[in-house]
């Protein structure tokens, strides 16, 4: 469920016309509705109620502080990967206490800070990393809480790129190894094991394979007990999937159902970190038609949003649905909307049937919430675009779009450059 819809023709998010935030914006932008993103939140918290949990947004999926915020208001914690993530967390306010870091590669800086502000726990990718914590701890006179973040090998039928669970992928500790690297983490001194964790990949459309990895983590937190070792929290990461096109997810509550029934006795807190399932559905990118062109046959849209404002189609051949912003009777044509960054790989959407649209008219790439504007980038110099909040007939500037003094902020030229000139 989202809440963008026509009226009499006109696309709308909730009460506000999209038309209207393009006449005091202008294009490219990204439009997020609040009722949707609290929605989406508070139904997934809402599908666990029975059982002891925390829902720990994954931050990476949209890291807007006011987007944020709307979690933090409905009790969310955060699923953070950088010290720049942790920032945005603390800023929104976020409990540290409902914090986790997950992520392969943290700098002992990024450590340092996260045992600073006192987070729930961090989840570890290596044995290595393990003695880097503790090491880290102890020069601040701290004792780090942690999870293992174990690699299930399960396959989670999703697209290779943002396959993360199989003992292929850099994630995690093999789960056969994991039973030592719990061993080694319980001798030392400034480590305290909290829980495990895993995250078996993105956009699954499934329940068998978080069931199927959930079972193997129950083996493995009923060896660790027998070893003696306290497991408090289970965090099975995020990964649900939503409906781009014809994909056919399950609900949160489908999701909840299973996971509950298979988690009878264990005794855990769980913890999640859905990022796409909340806000996904949740955003859409607002873009201009530029030109009309075809080249031997083919149709080509021109608009003014490219693969740096939403990289997903280029990097993953991901579908994102068209609309026009309104829709007027013109005929169908097949065409590729494509950005006007210069690289063949710069498409939203490819040999999509629409209707004809014309120069000036607005196109709503739909699904965009996730994953769009945090990976949005400045190439080929394109200032970055705005992120809008509306609230019932209200929209915010969460984010002002960026300006060409933005584009060189930190540059410098060296005086031996300056002479030369
Ligand atoms: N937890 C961990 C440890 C993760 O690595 C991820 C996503 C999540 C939670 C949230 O997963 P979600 O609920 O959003 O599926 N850029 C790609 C997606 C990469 C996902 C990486 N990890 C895309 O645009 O599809």
């Amino acid at each position: 469920m989202h809440d963008f819809h026509y009226v009499k023709g006109k696309m709308y998010c909730e009460k506000v016309p999209v038309e209207d935030v393009e006449k005091a914006m202008g294009t490219p932008f990204y439009l997020y509705s609040y009722n949707t993103l609290r929605n989406h939140f508070t139904v997934f918290d809402a599908a666990f109620s029975e059982m002891p949990h925390i829902v720990c947004f994954a931050a990476k999926a949209n890291s807007n502080i006011a987007i944020l915020k709307i979690f933090v208001n409905e009790g969310g914690g955060m699923d953070i990967v950088s010290g720049g993530e942790l920032y945005r967390a603390l800023q929104a306010g976020v409990d540290p206490q409902k914090i986790v870091y997950s992520g392969v590669g943290k700098r002992v800086d990024e450590i340092a800070y996260a045992l600073d502000s006192n987070i729930l726990m961090f989840n570890l990718e290596s044995f290595e990393e393990l003695q880097v914590i503790n090491e880290c701890a102890r020069r601040m006179k701290k004792v780090a809480r942690i999870a293992l973040r174990v690699n299930p090998d399960v396959n989670p039928e999703t697209h290779p790129h943002i396959s993360t669970g199989l003992k292929e992928n850099k994630f995690g500790i093999n789960i056969e190894k994991s039973l030592e690297a719990y061993r080694q983490a319980k001798t030392l001194e400034h480590i305290d094991i909290k829980g495990v964790s895993c995250h078996i990949g993105s956009q699954v459309t499934k329940i068998s394979p978080f069931v199927d990895a959930l079972n193997r983590l129950k083996r493995l937190i009923a060896l660790l007990r027998e070893a003696g070792i306290t497991i408090k929290y289970l965090d099975l990461g995020g990964g649900l999937g939503i409906t781009y096109n014809r994909e056919t997810p399950p609900s949160p509550s489908d999701y909840a159902k299973a996971i509950i029934e298979a988690s009878k006795g264990l005794n855990c807190t769980f913890i999640f970190e859905p990022g796409r399932v909340i806000v996904g559905n949740a955003g859409i990118l607002v873009t201009k038609v530029l030109y009309n062109k075809t080249n031997e046959d083919k149709n080509f849209i021109v608009v003014d949003a490219g693969m740096n404002d939403l990289i997903r189609p280029s990097l993953y051949k991901a579908y994102h649905g068209i609309q026009p912003v309104e829709k007027v009777r013109r005929e169908k044509i097949v065409a590729d909307v494509v950005g006007p960054i210069c690289e063949s790989g710069d498409y939203l959407a490819k040999g999509r049937k629409i209707s004809r649209l014309e120069r000036g008219d607005l196109m709503a790439v739909m699904s965009a919430g996730a994953y769009g504007f945090t990976m949005a980038s400045n190439y080929n110099s394109r200032p970055r675009a705005p992120e809008i909040l509306v609230k019932e007939e209200q929209f915010y500037v969460i984010r002002q779009r960026e300006r060409y003094d933005d584009l060189i902020k930190g540059e410098d030229i060296p005086a031996f450059l300056k002479r030369l000139s």
